[in-house]
């Protein structure tokens, strides 16, 4: 994520840049950083933590200018502190930019860079871009920044200033997204439009592989390869507060549609074609995979439930045991972790203090502790050997949806990466598996596309008093996070269960019109699932399957169905918890609830 803002014009751009990051403050608020030209010099302020220390910052030591860049950060690469924060300068102070995306290749680039005797500051990737550009300089900035990021690989988005051309700003997009505004004298860029759109309504949105060249009195745009484009701007006519959710009612709605981007952003530069793995922050001794002897997984909510999902794939893979437990159980259970282990925690945030305890507890018993996590820098990350990030961006609403598939696809790459080590993995099997991973995101958009059939069905069962999911294998481990989902917003009772455990007892609570989510997506276990479905149909359920598209089989038995597209069996969760998502989603509007804020509920449970 992390959000950006550039300005041109006649006013103060200090202020404009601030109150513009304001708004952006929902994609990331690990730190935030402005650069203002100042009479022919580039004048820096940038502080770790949220906008408002920057804003206190700037009280003490304000910056006069009317041309200024600004970002708000979420940290992919380096800890979120001082030093980390964008704006990034070269050595001379004479270039300045942020950016908003990964360089994938900044690795290389780097070492490239120190040869050339560069001395780098922080741990960003995004330094190198600002030592590329500076390298690249001949008098003209766009052409700098065009060579510059030429030599990039990844996705972003760059905003650069120079002291030597005042009143220009040169911006360019790849992936992550750039919109420029027009007014009369000024011009404004962002990474979205809500952030400007207090002082502009004439918004053109860059694409990718695009460049924007902005001075007061507007802006030009071309490829990167330097074809002109020409676009006429459009004309916003939605409010901010709208907009800052994308237009979505809800922030967990928006988050829900983000999954596909997500599942992409989660593997990009780490899963290769040839179904190799690179997890840039895990570096496990010599021998340890191979001699890996158990994993423990802990966690609590959504990312336990991840955990499950974990456990079941892990152990195919790595053909050694997994245990799982409830971070809040492990810690007190007096649990026989051995040295030569390994503890995977998940957690979205990496603060919760349960998962806190149990991963301490792992390490303490000569566990190797990997992280799991969505935030850089959080308490877990600084705890653990290993860390793995998810890149789900800041998640809004407390019911998690897109961190849960970001830690699925975490969990397939690390199996990948340890089960080809392990030699559990065959090198045709894991390219097989890479070549689905990586059709996940255009058939998870594509589960999208039920939205509005799961809004209709919605309507008919908001209020029930129960509401049951069952599944097997994997299905069920989807059916625990669909029923939290449920729970967590619709205040509905619900309850998750293997669908083969229903007739040793929850059979007794099935009536005629009770309602019955049943995912069925695992082949091997198709039958045996069904005719735990007839059971059900026979005392009276309403029956609602996940199945996938082509099945033609479930319709004979279910009274709805929510189809999602085929994928190999073992990543059908990344798909399957979609519908499931939606339906609490839409029973939880239906029923007039606070979806992003649930009653009782914090995004983050930081005592025990
Ligand atoms: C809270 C949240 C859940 C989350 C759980 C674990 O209960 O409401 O959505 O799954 O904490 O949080 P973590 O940050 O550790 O994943």
């Amino acid at each position: 994520m992390c959000g950006i803002v550039g300005y041109v014009g006649a006013r103060d751009a200090q202020e404009l840049l601030v109150a513009s990051l304001r708004r952006l403050e929902y994609r990331g608020y690990d730190s935030a950083g402005i650069a203002i030209t100042n009479n022919g010099r580039i004048e820096v302020r940038k502080s770790a933590g949220k906008l408002q220390r920057l804003d206190d910052l700037l009280e003490d030591q304000p910056i006069v200018g009317t041309t200024g860049i600004g970002h708000t950060r979420w940290a992919t690469h380096g800890v979120p502190n001082d030093v980390n924060a964008h704006p990034h300068t070269d050595a001379s102070g004479d270039f300045v930019l942020v950016h908003n995306g990964i360089i994938e290749n900044f690795l290389s680039l780097k070492e490239a860079l120190l040869e050339d005797g560069h001395e780098f500051r922080s741990d960003t990737d995004t330094e190198v871009l600002v030592h590329l550009v500076a390298d690249e300089y001949d008098g003209d900035l766009l052409e700098a920044v065009r060579r510059a990021i030429g030599r990039a690989k990844g996705a972003y988005a760059v905003v650069v200033m120079c002291a030597h051309e005042p009143g220009r700003i040169v911006a360019a997009r790849m992936i992550s997204p750039l919109v420029v505004g027009f007014a009369d004298g000024e011009t404004f860029l962002a990474s979205d439009i809500p952030a400007i759109l207090p002082y502009t309504r004439s918004v053109l949105v860059i694409n990718d592989g695009e460049m924007v060249d902005i001075n007061a009195d507007g802006a030009t745009v071309q490829t990167i390869e330097g074809e002109p484009v020409h676009r006429t701007p459009m004309e916003v006519t939605w409010d901010a507060g709208q907009a800052e959710k994308g237009g979505y009612p809800h922030f967990m709605l928006k988050e829900i549609f983000e999954q596909p981007a997500v599942i992409e952003e989660t593997l990009r530069g780490r899963l290769q074609s040839d179904g190799s793995v690179i997890l840039e922050g895990a570096d496990f001794p010599a021998g340890f995979v191979a001699g890996l002897e158990k994993i423990w997984i802990t966690a609590c909510g959504t990312a336990y439930h991840a955990g499950l999902v974990g456990r079941d794939v892990l152990e195919k893979v790595l053909r050694i045991p997994i245990e799982i437990d409830y971070a809040h159980e492990l810690r007190y259970r007096d649990p026989l972790i051995r040295p030569g282990t390994m503890t995977i925690a998940i957690s979205q945030s990496g603060e919760t203090a349960d998962t806190l305890a149990a991963g301490r507890l792992a390490t303490e018993l000569g566990s190797r502790l990997l992280a799991l996590t969505n935030v850089v820098g959080s308490t877990l990350s600084r705890d653990a050997a290993d860390i793995l990030y998810t890149r789900a961006g800041p998640e809004i609403a407390v019911a998690s949806t897109k961190a849960y598939t970001a830690m699925l696809i975490g969990t397939y790459l690390l199996a990948l990466r340890l089960g080809l080590e392990r030699g559990t993995l065959t090198a045709a099997g894991a390219a097989q598996l890479a070549g689905e991973l990586r059709a996940l995101p255009e058939k998870a958009n594509r589960a999208l596309d039920m939205d509005a059939d799961i809004a209709k069905i919605a309507g008919r069962i908001a209020g029930v008093d129960d509401i049951y999911f069952i599944g097997r294998g994997l299905d069920y481990a989807v059916a625990t996070e669909g029923s939290l989902k449920l729970k967590e917003i619709s205040y509905m009772h619900s309850e998750a269960m293997p669908a083969g455990e229903l007739k040793h007892g929850t059979l007794a609570l099935i009536t005629e019109g009770t309602p019955v989510v049943v995912v069925l997506t695992q082949s091997h276990l198709y039958d045996k699932t069904i005719s735990g479905l007839q059971e059900v149909k026979a005392r009276g359920a309403r029956v609602m399957a996940v199945a996938y598209e082509d099945d033609t089989e479930v319709a004979k038995y279910a009274n709805h169905v929510l189809r999602i597209p085929r994928t190999a069996d073992f990543l059908s969760p990344v798909l399957s918890i979609i519908p499931l998502q939606l339906l609490a989603y839409h029973i939880a509007k239906e029923l007039g609830h606070d979806i992003d804020m649930p009653r009782n509920l914090a995004k983050s449970v930081t005592v025990e």
